[in-house]
């Protein structure tokens, strides 16, 4: 055939990502030829251990324990790291890219560390490092950024980009389960791994959130440099008591253009149940983008799992054979190693409203002290729930206030004062609310 472009690609690690990637392309060739008029042929499985690879009927040829012969085969185009981890993957990478092979990673924790250093060192050997299957699954979301979304000014990302903390959002919001039950549930369903810690933390949010805020806003995002907080300490009451309001509760990564400044972080927030964002449930992701031109656009699909993250894989190998993404990734001045530091905005500089649950004794005064209180930082009172309660003298009753939008340094120093009147019992919870974006801000 005419113009056909070949690409001879090795997969490193055959897990559940790298199985359903394998299995993808051995059986796909046809279709993919017929539809982009290249031929992608998988020469080498590499792994030490081929159980999965047998399960799913790889042909055995593809079987390999050696790196190092793939890298030396010179028909090898691209590498495709899907070991996971840190520092065995960024050796894959590594020596990869220094054999001048293209790669291609899912591995956010890995690009979230060290993605500087590894475009630069693509960048040095002439070859490009694509990671679209690193945020957000299948869904086409960084392409959206480098392409469909170039000719934008990018104001504001809102992004539930982990499966495991929305499944569990979703199951303590329409089913009432603490987040214990919750949790205990989605490991069961096999939708939360045996040891959460970094999707409950907010960790895994993080990185990704440091790989689509440098590329959003044209910024070095550093990791660990924005506050993360994760779901781990929400009640099952204020997520009732949110819902009473009108709010659901989900973790966001949240980024905002603040003048020359970004204002980054990731940590659970109520937004509108008619918010876009409220609808996504279960184990899937969504992120809203607001750019300058084209206003609020929004990308929602599965967010992990073998077939949509090598759906996002095998977008990234035809685009590296086709040659749009070196265009992109040589041309576009949107990348870890060809953009400046991002400066970032205080925590305390954040706007928004809050919710602010208080628990307090329940005598005459109490809610003209905390008023007081709001008052003398500026904060304004939305609205004030109570509900009837036996009375209990050790814990408090819960008195629930939201807040007009006000600025976060002034609520932490309300609840310093709050905390410390004699009618406060145990430590008040504060969440975010925030509004609907406003489209051209
Ligand atoms: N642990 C991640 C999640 C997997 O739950 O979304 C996909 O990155």
């Amino acid at each position: 055939m005419p113009g056909i472009k070949k690409a001879r690609i090795a997969i490193v690690g055959c897990g559940v990502v790298g199985g359903a990637t394998a299995q993808y392309l051995a059986t796909s060739e046809d279709i993919l030829t017929t539809k982009t008029g290249l031929q992608l042929q998988l020469k080498y499985v590499i792994d030490k251990d081929f159980t999965n690879a047998k399960r799913l009927g790889l042909d055995e040829k593809l079987f390999c324990t050696d790196l190092g012969k793939a890298l030396g085969d010179p028909e090898v185009d691209i590498v495709v790291e899907l070991v996971g981890g840190i520092n065995f993957a960024k050796q894959v990478i590594e020596s990869a890219l220094k054999a001048k092979k293209h790669v291609v990673t899912a591995n956010k924790a890995l690009l979230a560390h060290h993605q500087k250093e590894l475009l630069a060192l693509a960048r040095a050997n002439g070859v490009c490092l694509a990671f679209e299957a690193s945020c957000g699954g299948g869904i086409p979301l960084i392409r959206a950024i480098y392409d469909g979304l170039m000719a934008n000014r990018i104001d504001a990302l809102y992004g539930i980009v982990n499966g495991t903390c929305n499944y569990i959002l979703t199951s303590m919001t329409q089913k009432g389960l603490s987040f214990e039950e919750a949790l205990s549930q989605a490991q069961k369903l096999g939708l939360a791994e045996a040891d959460p810690t970094l999707d409950i933390s907010g960790g895994d949010t993080a990185h990704k959130l440091t790989i689509l805020a440098s590329l959003a806003f044209a910024r070095f995002v550093p990791w660990e440099a924005f506050p993360v907080s994760g779901i781990q300490n929400l009640d099952a009451y204020d997520v009732t008591t949110g819902g009473e309001l009108g709010y659901t509760v989900k973790l966001l990564a949240i980024a905002r253009r603040v003048g020359e400044k970004l204002s980054l972080m990731v940590r659970p927030a109520f937004i509108s149940k008619t918010h876009p964002l409220a609808w996504v449930s279960g184990p899937f992701n969504a992120v809203s983008i607001y750019g300058d031109t084209v206003g609020h656009t929004m990308y929602y699909g599965r967010g992990a799992g073998g077939k949509p993250t090598a759906s996002a894989i095998a977008g990234d190998i035809i685009s590296i054979v086709n040659g749009s993404y070196a265009e992109v990734f040589n041309n576009n001045s949107i990348w870890q190693d060809t953009t400046a530091p991002a400066s970032l905005a205080s925590e305390d500089e954040f706007t928004a409203r809050y919710y602010l649950r208080l628990m307090v004794e329940d005598k005459p005064g109490v809610l003209a002290n905390v008023s007081a209180i709001l008052s003398e930082q500026g904060i304004g009172i939305s609205s004030v729930l109570q509900h009837e309660h036996s009375l209990d003298t050790e814990k408090g009753i819960p008195v629930v206030i939201t807040t007009y939008k006000t600025v976060e340094g002034h609520v932490k120093e309300a609840l310093a004062k709050i905390r410390k009147l004699p009618c406060s019992k145990s430590e008040p919870v504060c969440i975010t609310i925030l509004d609907e974006h406003a489209e051209y801000s």
